[in-house]
């Protein structure tokens, strides 16, 4: 298929030097938050995947090793979310509004609309290895889904304390934490209510703070 430009896109062509724009307003300030609210879960994330412990509390589990398997490191020595995390992490890298985020934040490619992007790459969309790994989100959609069953499982667990009904604030945590699924703000949200639902956990199980039982 034949590469198409936007109409009037001579900004971001080869003959344009990076960050050209007739843009007047500060269109960088969007970046600001990107790079660090996802450069922040992705730090985060990754350390706590790698981390291997403080992610069960009482009912709670951390939506970072759910599904729990092989929790007594039968054959699989290192963490559990090691081996899950391919699924989540698949579905939200390949997500479009992601994708824009991270392309833009990180890879400045372009910076912003109507900005120029940097040298002399021609733009090829995601017909080549490896971003056209991206066309794999339909089906992590599907693995999404498999997940969102475990979630809610959870979801379901946090509300039951050594057999008894009750509910604490993790079990709201863990709870709101499976309500968000959709686009940029929804796409925020459930960045950041994952991430949270993890420390919220790791917080407990280092017994760093107490659950408050509110029933
Ligand atoms: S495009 Fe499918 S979850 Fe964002």
């Amino acid at each position: 298929m034949a590469e198409a430009r936007p109409a009037g896109a001579r900004i971001g062509s080869a003959q344009t030097a990076f960050g050209q724009t007739l843009r007047r307003d500060a269109w960088w300030l969007e970046l600001a938050p990107v790079i660090l609210l996802l450069g922040g879960f992705g730090v985060y994330a990754t350390l706590r995947a790698f981390e291997g412990s403080y992610y069960e509390w009482g009912p709670y589990l951390s939506p970072f090793y759910s599904p729990l398997i092989d929790v007594h490191h039968r054959w699989w020595p290192w963490s559990p979310a090691l081996l899950i995390l391919a699924g989540p992490l698949g579905f939200r890298i390949t997500c479009y509004y992601y994708r824009k985020a991270y392309y833009r934040a990180f890879f400045l490619d372009p910076p912003a609309c109507a900005v120029s992007e940097s040298g002399k790459r021609q733009y090829r969309g995601e017909t080549r290895f490896p971003f056209i790994l991206q066309n794999l989100h339909r089906y992590f959609l599907y693995l999404a889904a498999v997940f969102l069953g475990f979630l809610w499982h959870d979801a379901f667990h946090a509300f039951f304390f050594e057999g008894h009904l009750g509910v604490g604030v993790g079990s709201l945590v863990l709870l709101v934490n499976i309500l968000n699924e959709s686009h940029m703000l929804y796409a925020w949200i459930s960045l950041i209510s994952v991430g949270f639902a993890d420390f919220y956990v790791r917080m407990l199980a280092s017994g760093a703070i107490r659950d408050v039982r509110l029933l």
